[in-house]
């Protein structure tokens, strides 16, 4: 069989990434790439990691004639820009069999909506990528506790976190640009792996009915003046007029549309989190049955002690978004594997072959949308917001949160 082409589209944080996670499936190959910046040290590690001719493309139409499918790689403010010229292509006649996008689908509903517009008006398959669905812990712990569901029953609570310490670029900081601030970048996915985990075994990805959202967001650490100028110095943007949360945290109730059932997913996300690095954990309750997972608990740890620090060359090859080169850090010597990356890639690539969507496509992306968009309407109301109400669903279609517009300084404590 023939190596399926992709492209991407973005060469940064995540691109680099899923480059990583490329070099662990057969048959695909990373076959070009289109991006403002760092396309040149894309291609180089393609080379090294023996994935593909990454061909450097100028134009996403280039991009587009010469693979398989596209994966959107790009910052959040460049979905709707960057998919206008994929479909635009495939209209052309770019040989397409898919398109894949990152997380968030959208920084609104109406975004998200657009994305998913777009990608039937050119009649392709789509694979959104929530990766953590693809974690090989949480397909194992379903797989180990399936009989055990099957004679007690579903899961009734899942409590899911994505923490560290805070973004790599200025613009994940900016909420005009990104959408929001951690809610938007990370609350997506512990939304999502919740709904997930919830969901019974076998049954749709939607299968279960989103009926309220309850959450809070606040400004816990680069609001203080102190650390407000080293986000100012750092990364350009200034907390004390363009504010986004540094915490959210939340509750969705979902109903089993056969037993009428409530279970619930809360969720955790921090840019506040200082500890070794990024930290994923989830657990999941049901009756008489659990499971937990916690991304910082490796079988290998590496002690460094102070006279030796000063040979540390980059922390970050221990762990994303590592903090520290000291101490006793935790290694994790697979992420890609970890984080589900591997999977997702493999899962998009065997269905575009086939003709269908990828295990999660857009359509999904656009229900999670909703429940991230509807967590910021409650933060902001200060009420739970109840999604089976249908003025709710109308007002999430226009809705853009008080922080995505820039006016975060309104519900957030800035001193
Ligand atoms: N699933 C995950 O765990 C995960 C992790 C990180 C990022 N992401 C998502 O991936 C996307 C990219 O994030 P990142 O961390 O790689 O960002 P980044 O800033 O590190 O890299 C962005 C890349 O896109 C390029 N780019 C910018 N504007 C562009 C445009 N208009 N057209 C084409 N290329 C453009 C940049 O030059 C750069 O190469 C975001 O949507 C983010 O939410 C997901």
């Amino acid at each position: 069989m023939a190596n399926f082409k992709l492209g991407f589209i973005g060469a940064g944080f995540i691109a680099k990434f899923q480059a990583k996670a490329m070099a662990q499936i057969r048959d695909v190959e990373l076959a070009g790439v289109y991006a403002l910046k760092g396309t040149e040290e894309l291609a180089e590690i393609a080379k090294q990691s023996d994935i593909g001719t990454c061909v450097v493309y100028d134009s996403i139409a280039e991009l587009c004639k010469n693979v398989d499918a596209v994966a959107i790689f790009a910052p959040n403010f460049a979905r709707i820009q960057i998919m206008t010229e994929i479909v635009e292509a495939a209209k052309a006649g770019a040989p397409l069999k898919g398109i894949i996008c990152e997380k968030p689908l959208g920084r609104t509903v109406a975004e998200a909506q657009q994305l998913v517009d777009l990608a039937n008006e050119a009649k392709l398959p789509t694979a959104y990528f929530e990766n953590q669905i693809f974690m090989k812990g949480i397909r194992a712990q379903m797989e180990q506790l399936a009989p055990v569901q099957q004679s007690m029953g579903p899961m009734a609570l899942a409590r899911s976190a994505e923490e560290h310490a805070g973004p790599h670029e200025g613009w994940f900081w900016d909420p005009t640009q990104q959408g929001g601030g951690v809610l938007s970048d990370m609350g997506c996915h512990s939304i999502a792996v919740g709904w997930f985990v919830l969901t019974p075994i076998g049954k749709p990805v939607t299968f279960l009915e989103p009926v309220s959202v309850s959450a809070v967001t606040s400004l816990l650490k680069w609001g203080v003046p102190k650390y407000r100028k080293q986000l100012l110095e750092r990364m350009g943007v200034d907390y004390s007029k363009t504010p986004a949360e540094d915490f959210a945290t939340g509750m969705v109730t979902f109903k089993n549309p056969e037993t009428g059932q409530l279970v619930q997913a809360q969720f955790t996300n921090s840019w506040m989190y200082d500890k070794q690095g990024l930290r994923l954990l989830m657990d999941g309750l049901g009756p008489g049955y659990a499971f937990e997972q916690n991304s910082l608990r490796s079988p290998l740890e590496v002690f460094i002690g102070d006279d030796a620090a000063e040979a540390v060359a980059d922390s970050e090859t221990a762990l994303e978004k590592a903090t520290a080169s000291r101490g006793l850090l935790t290694v994790e010597t697979n992420e890609a594997d970890l984080y589900g990356y591997v999977d997702e890639i493999a899962d998009a690539v065997k269905c575009f072959r086939q003709g269908k969507d990828g295990f999660l496509n857009f359509a999904y992306g656009l229900e999670v949308t909703k429940l991230c968009q509807a967590a910021y309407m409650s933060a902001e109301k200060g009420q739970t917001v109840y999604l089976n109400d249908p003025a709710t669903q109308e007002a999430l279609k226009t809705y853009t949160s008080l922080i995505a517009q820039g006016r975060g300084a309104e519900v957030l404590n800035v001193d």
